[in-house]
């Protein structure tokens, strides 16, 4: 068995998940890069590596029963455990997507890929992470998927646009997320939600106004807490986020 940390960041070629790679390699932690896409998958593992990061490359799409599978019995044969899994794979499903004439393929996407996929990779890999000593899940939802936000007239401008698809599906991965704490409470498991702000990404055509590295931070904060740590929670740089 490796006696280095090891993570699997999903959806790692891009974006904020390259860069939680990028924060957890530099802690000398060995790092899986998975992406369903080879040549951008060896290009960032490429770019990790030239920055000193142990990183790997793990095909990786989060929609599929095979892939997923594979992911798991490569990490098996490198690693022989998981330590963190950070499941940041996402996507919006597509725009508009106003609630009263949305095409349904936009919302069976969005929900395929940011809740079925995180729980399909998260069985997968959980055999892995029971064999770890700290074993940390880290799910990156956004505070759109706050209901509390949504629901406030006075928050409007914090809560992206009008979206039945990728917000709902954030507010779904919450509950999943509270679901698994719950099942591994008293357990060394800790398993948190995460917002990274609104961060220019191609998710959002690079309207975002923070870095992917800053998006990054919450979720390398959350691979990093002690035992005594939170679990079944939502946070983002300030602090708990409201459900
Ligand atoms: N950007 C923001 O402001 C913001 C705010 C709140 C939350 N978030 C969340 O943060 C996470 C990362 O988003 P981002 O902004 O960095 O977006 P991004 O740049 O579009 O990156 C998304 C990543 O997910 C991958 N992906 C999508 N579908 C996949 C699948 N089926 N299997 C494997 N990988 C898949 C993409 O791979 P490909 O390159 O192959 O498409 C890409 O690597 C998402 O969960 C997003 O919802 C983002």
């Amino acid at each position: 068995m490796s006696e280095n940390t090891i993570a699997l960041v999903t959806g790692a070629n891009k974006g904020i998940g390259f860069e939680i790679a990028a924060g957890l390699g530099a802690l000398g932690w060995s790092v899986g890069v998975g992406a369903r896409n080879d040549e951008r998958r060896e290009a960032a593992v490429a770019k990790l590596r030239a920055a000193g990061a142990d990183a790997f490359g793990v095909p990786l799409d989060v929609t599929d029963d095979a892939s997923v599978e594979a992911a798991a019995r490569l990490i098996e044969e490198r690693g022989g455990r998981l330590d963190v899994l950070v499941n940041n794979a996402g996507v919006t499903g597509g725009m508009p997507q106003q609630p009263t004439d949305v095409d349904l393929d936009t919302v069976r996407t969005a929900v395929e890929t940011n809740v079925i996929g995180v729980i399909r990779v998260t069985n997968a890999l959980l055999p892995l992470l029971h064999r770890s000593e700290s074993p940390r899940i880290i799910n990156m939802s956004s505070t759109v998927g706050s209901l509390t936000r949504q629901s406030d007239p006075d928050t409007e401008n914090q809560v992206g646009p009008l979206s039945v698809a990728y917000s709902p599906s954030k507010t779904f991965l919450n509950a999943v997320t509270v679901q698994y704490a719950r099942e591994l409470r008293g357990t060394k498991f800790l398993i948190n939600a995460a917002c990274p702000g609104y961060v220019a990404t191609d998710l959002n055509g690079f309207r975002g106004v923070r870095t992917p590295e800053q998006g990054a931070a919450i979720a390398i904060k959350l691979a990093t807490m002690p035992a005594d740590g939170p679990s079944g929670s939502y946070f983002d740089d300030d602090g708990v986020i409201p459900w």
